[in-house]
């Protein structure tokens, strides 16, 4: 059947969901998975917290039933991530106190870390989300201040690349961000491209999140740019966890302090449809970008499969019955819109 996603898509744009393995105990959820898409990202279960927790403990169960899931269905793995400042354990870069370690024992750290889980994916894994949100969102910082970039300095993040090149010359490298197609960060990413490729590693593509919000009316022209000007570099660009949110507050603290305040979000018995809608006409428009650029725009991933499953129910703070993805357990009218546009 020409019904699905990936073989409308066939040829031209890979097309992903973020997953856990814990999904693919539920039949329908595993179908709906093996139906739709020819790409698999975990949603967590590669980053540097859930395979290393501790120094030289790894745990490859759950990557590995993500892994073993793609292929039994011909699918693609990206691998996501192998250095982020987020949801990885402390000793990797810091001591017990929280100061840096050494540069030395750092980068032996991240090498070690590289080299063990991507050359254990070697052949089996895609691409590699190598760094994953590492430039500044403060006017005057090129990069972001973590843990890595205390230990090891500003090249880090080319060694990250050095290292993963290293254990799989094969698979393909990818610089991953948030919010990077809007113009500042833009830049400071065009930057970073240019550094790595002074330096000589192997770029394929730069990721960009992209967790849109509904009526956010830019957001196609700032994807459009940013994948002209990252074509103009020489890199490919991948959407890499495409979501469209649909309630109003997003602020940490606005949000809870209008669920103390008794007030509840909008939709929790499903979207009206002028919503559903909108959010249709807002999808079809991102993947006319990624049409529009063949060979430019390789793949989108959505960041989750039906609205169940979407971190948005749990971000940014407290519970909440989110509708950011094309099912709502049932199909919406998103699902039509992009399968007509691919
Ligand atoms: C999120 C997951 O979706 C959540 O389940 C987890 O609790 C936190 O991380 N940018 C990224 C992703 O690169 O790894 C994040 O995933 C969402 C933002």
């Amino acid at each position: 059947e020409a019904g699905t996603l990936w073989q409308a898509a066939r040829g031209r744009l890979l097309i992903g969901a973020a997953v856990s393995s814990r999904q693919f105990d539920d039949a329908g959820l595993a179908a709906l998975i093996a139906e739709q898409f020819d790409c698999l990202t975990a949603e967590n279960e590669f980053k540097p917290m859930s395979l290393q927790p501790r120094p030289n403990q790894f745990r490859f169960e759950a990557a590995d039933r993500i892994v073993e899931f793609a292929r039994r269905h011909g699918m693609k793995v990206v691998g996501h991530t192998l250095c982020w400042h987020s949801q990885s354990p402390r000793w990797l870069f810091a001591g017990d106190d929280g100061k840096p370690l050494p540069r030395d024992e750092a980068l032996k750290n991240l090498e070690a870390h590289v080299a063990a889980v991507v050359g254990r994916y070697r052949g089996r894994v895609l691409g590699w989300d190598v760094v994953n949100e590492a430039i500044g969102d403060a006017p005057n910082a090129h990069l972001r201040d973590t843990p890595a970039l205390r230990a090891i300095g500003g090249d880090y993040i080319v060694k990250a690349f050095q290292f993963a090149r290293a254990a799989d010359p094969d698979a393909e490298l990818y610089y991953n961000d948030y919010g990077n197609e809007a113009p500042a960060k833009l830049e400071k990413t065009l930057r970073l491209v240019r550094e790595l490729k002074a330096a000589g590693v192997r770029l394929d593509a730069v990721g960009i999140q992209s967790h849109f919000v509904l009526g956010d009316t830019d957001a196609t022209d700032r994807l459009k740019r940013a994948v002209e000007a990252l074509a103009a570099e020489g890199v490919k660009v991948a959407v890499t966890e495409l979501d469209v949110d649909v309630l109003p507050r997003r602020g940490r603290g606005a949000d809870v302090a209008a669920r103390e305040q008794g007030g509840a979000d909008p939709y929790t018995e499903g979207l009206p449809a002028e919503v559903a809608e909108a959010q249709a006409r807002f999808y079809a428009r991102i993947f006319r970008v990624a049409v529009d650029h063949p060979g430019v725009v390789a793949r989108v991933t959505f960041w989750g499969t039906h609205d169940g499953t979407s971190w948005l129910n749990f971000y940014p703070a407290g519970r909440r019955t989110n509708h950011p993805l094309l099912w709502d357990r049932k199909l919406k009218p998103a699902f039509e819109a992009v399968l007509k546009l691919l």
